[in-house]
């Protein structure tokens, strides 16, 4: 074994790059890092590619940012589709690939074979906790979960999450990069499902749905109250639209798969939604239509 630490991590590998993955990848090249994020589809990481340059040019153009700050860290994030090529000199890497257990065993199988001996093994999964892909590795002390929040470019917490067999090297190092990253990191000492932040939006969406069903209020007032009343800066309806209904569903199910509680079980009208292929946002209608 050999332990991580903070000072050995200059290159950061990110594996998917869809939303989260792409984003976390240009948090950590804006803090300064060389930062690769790597994933099977070409034409996933050429849009990641452009949507990041377009999200700095605006930063530019709203003064947060100097135009070769900008270039700068545009510039220390590579794509690529060579796995093999990426992990060899990889310090941390921060899997962030769909949310199937079994391709990200496959994917902390490899890593494990790939990366430097020195290197930390993350995934930014919000509902497997680490223990299910750690052993895979080969290296389970140097596992964790490093869990960003959407839109990771916006939203300041991490939480870190250790299992049973994290090393107190990995956690300090995992919380101390997220630190640099300009986050601010929580430490979940044990795994359970949903962690803490999804814990409590869950109770929020719960009670939201259960208020809608029973005629109470519209989806539109009780987004409303949230932010009017409680200074929420998004309505529970507004957030699962954003975060997507689909994963909204899968988190109530892998929460479920764990508890055995059928009160974790997606609620009807999300199930609804997602059946008729109402994602949220990214299909353009949720509970709300997007135009
Ligand atoms: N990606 C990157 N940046 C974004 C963005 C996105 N998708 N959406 C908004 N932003 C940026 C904007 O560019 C803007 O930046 P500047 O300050 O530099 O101008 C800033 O965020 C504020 O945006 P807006 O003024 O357009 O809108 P807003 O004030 O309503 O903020 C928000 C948008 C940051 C998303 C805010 O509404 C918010 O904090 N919502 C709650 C989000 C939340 O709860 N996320 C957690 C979801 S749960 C999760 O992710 C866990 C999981 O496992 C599923």
């Amino acid at each position: 074994m050999s332990t991580p630490s903070i000072e050995n991590i200059k290159h950061i590998l990110v594996i998917g790059s869809g939303a989260m993955g792409s984003q976390i990848g240009m948090v950590a090249a804006l803090a300064g890092y060389r930062v690769s994020v790597q994933d099977i589809a070409e034409d996933m990481l050429a849009q990641a590619k452009e949507q990041l340059s377009t999200r700095m040019q605006a930063n530019v153009a709203k003064g947060r940012m100097d135009a070769e700050d900008a270039e700068a860290a545009l510039g220390r994030l590579a794509f690529t589709t060579d796995l093999a090529a990426a992990a060899a000199d990889a310090d941390f890497v921060i899997e962030a690939a769909t949310e199937r257990l079994d391709i990200k065993r496959q994917i902390f199988e490899q890593l494990g074979a790939l990366a430097p001996a020195h290197a930390i093994l993350a995934t930014n999964s919000s509902t497997l906790g680490s223990s299910k892909v750690a052993d895979a590795s080969g290296r389970p002390e140097q596992v964790c979960n490093m869990h960003f929040f959407n839109p990771a470019l916006v939203m300041k917490c991490v939480e870190v999450v250790r299992h049973g067999q994290t090393s107190d090297a990995t956690v300090e190092a995992t919380m101390e990069l997220a630190r640099r990253f300009g986050k601010e990191p929580v430490l979940i000492n044990r795994e359970i499902p949903g962690f803490v932040a999804n814990r409590l939006m869950g109770a929020v969406q719960k009670e939201a749905l259960a208020l809608h069903s029973a005629g109470i209020a519209s989806v539109e007032d009780i987004d409303t109250t949230a932010k009017a009343a409680l200074g929420h800066p998004m309505g529970p309806f507004e957030l699962m639209d954003m975060v997507g209904l689909d994963v909204i569903a899968f988190i109530a199910e892998a929460t479920h798969a764990e508890t055995g509680n059928d009160d974790d079980l997606p609620h009807p009208a999300i199930a609804r939604l997602v059946a008729e292929g109402h994602l949220g946002r990214k299909s353009g209608q949720g509970w709300y239509t997007y135009g």
